[in-house]
C-alpha cells in the first residue's frame, strides 16, 4: 500500500486508540461562578453563531479528519450523514493525497455525495499553493478550506517536512485569491499570540488555535516508529487550547476564532465559547462517536450537546454567545501561571 494512505489509516487507528487515554485537561483548570440566579428564560437562549461567513444554528463543528483509503472513505461516509442529520459543518481531512492520486477522489468526495447541501470544507498543508488550493476545492465542491499549520507533527513525523520557510506566504495567497473563505488550523499543538499576529499581517480572517490537549499527533507520530524506535519525542510540547484561547484574546476583534483539541463534551464547549471562540470544532469526540455508536444513537448524542449547551448558558444567565463572553472565569494552577507569566487579563 502507497505510504500515504497507509498513514491515513495508521492516525484514525491510533487516534481511536488515543480516545481511551484519560489525560489531564486545561479545562478543568477553568470553572466559572455559580450564581444562583439566571434570571432569564430556557427559551429566550440562542446558540446560533456564524463562522467564515456561514449561519450555524450550533457553535460547534466537526474537524478535518480523513480520507485517502477505503477504511476512511467509510468514515467520511459516516461524518457525512451525521453532519447532514445534525446540520453540522464539516471538514474533510487533507487532501494532499488526492492532488497525487487520483484513486482517492471517492473517499473524499462521499462527504459531498452524502451531504450535498451541508457547509464541507477542504482541508491542505500550508506547503501547498493556491493552485492545488483551488483543485482541492473542486475534487468535493467545498464551501472553504481548511489550511493546517503542523510544524510540530512534520518535525515529529520521520519522513515530515522540513522546509516551512514559504508557509506565510503560501497562506497569504490562498487568503487574497482563493476566492472562498479561509480558515487556518494548528493539528493539536495550539497558538500564540505571535502566531495570531502573523495570521493577521498575511490576511487571515478566521484561525482554529487546535491547542494541546486532544489527540495527540505527537504521541500517534512517535507510535508509529519501529519498536526499537520508540520514543517520546515533542509528546508534552505546545500551547494548551485553554491556553491558546487566552493567547488569541487582543486579536479576537479582528480575528474569528475556533476552539479546537480536546472537547470533551457541552461543558468544554460553552468553556471555549465563554473564552471567545465563534464555534467549536472536534475531531476525535466525532470519531471515537461514529465508530462506537449506530448512526441513530451518534445523532441523539449530537442532538443532546445542542440542548445541554443551552441549558448551561441558562444557567449562567447569558442569552447569547455575546453575552456569554462577558461571564465571569476563574483560572487555576497552570492556566493561571501562564497568564501570569504572559501578562494576560
Ligand atoms: C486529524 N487532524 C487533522 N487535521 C488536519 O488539519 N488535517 C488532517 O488531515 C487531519 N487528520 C486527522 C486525522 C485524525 C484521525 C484525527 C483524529 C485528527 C487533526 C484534527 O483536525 C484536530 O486538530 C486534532 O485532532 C485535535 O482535535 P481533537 O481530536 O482533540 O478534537
Amino acid at each position: 500500500m502507497n505510504i500515504d494512505i497507509n498513514r491515513k489509516d495508521e492516525h484514525l487507528n491510533l487516534a481511536l486508540e488515543f480516545q481511551k487515554i484519560k489525560r489531564q485537561s486545561d479545562f478543568d483548570n477553568m470553572d466559572f461562578i455559580h450564581d444562583v440566579f439566571p434570571n432569564i428564560d430556557m427559551k429566550d437562549v440562542d446558540i446560533s453563531t456564524s463562522i467564515a461567513g456561514f449561519k450555524l444554528d450550533h457553535p460547534f463543528h466537526m474537524n478535518g479528519m480523513t480520507g485517502g483509503s477505503e477504511l476512511t472513505k467509510s468514515y467520511n461516509e459516516k461524518f457525512a450523514i451525521l453532519a447532514r442529520e445534525t446540520n453540522t459543518f464539516m471538514a474533510v481531512g487533507s487532501l494532499s493525497v488526492a492532488l497525487k492520486d487520483k484513486s482517492t477522489h471517492d473517499s473524499f468526495k462521499i462527504a459531498r455525495k452524502q451531504n450535498p447541501h451541508g457547509i464541507i470544507f477542504a482541508n491542505l498543508g500550508a506547503d501547498k499553493t493556491l493552485e492545488d488550493a483551488k483543485k482541492a476545492c473542486e475534487i468535493i465542491g467545498a464551501d472553504g478550506i481548511q489550511i493546517h499549520v503542523n510544524a510540530a507533527q512534520e518535525i515529529i513525523m520521520t519522513e515530515g517536512e522540513r522546509e516551512f520557510s514559504k508557509w506565510l506566504d503560501n497562506i497569504s495567497d490562498i487568503v487574497d485569491n482563493l476566492g472562498l473563505p479561509v480558515i487556518i488550523k494548528e493539528v493539536g499543538f495550539g497558538m500564540s499570540r505571535n502566531a495570531i499576529r502573523q495570521l493577521k499581517e498575511v490576511g487571515a480572517k478566521t484561525v482554529d488555535i487546535s491547542g494541546k490537549g486532544g489527540t495527540s499527533f505527537a504521541m500517534i507520530e512517535n507510535s508509529r516508529r519501529d519498536e526499537d524506535d520508540k520514543l517520546s519525542f515533542l509528546n508534552d510540547y505546545g500551547n494548551s487550547t485553554v491556553v491558546s484561547l487566552l493567547e488569541s484574546q487582543q486579536y479576537m476583534d479582528d480575528i474569528e476564532i475556533i476552539s479546537s483539541s480536546g472537547i470533551r463534551n457541552s461543558y468544554d464547549i460553552v468553556k471555549s465559547l465563554s473564552l471567545g471562540a465563534k464555534s467549536v470544532a472536534m475531531a476525535g469526540r466525532f470519531l471515537k462517536l461514529v465508530n462506537d455508536l449506530p448512526m441513530e444513537e451518534a445523532i441523539d448524542k449530537v442532538n443532546n450537546w445542542k440542548s445541554q449547551i443551552k441549558s448551561i448558558m441558562t444557567l449562567l444567565g447569558a442569552k447569547n454567545l455575546d453575552e456569554l463572553r462577558k461571564v465571569d472565569i476563574i483560572v487555576k494552577n497552570e492556566v493561571k501561571n501562564w497568564c501570569e507569566i504572559r501578562n494576560i487579563d
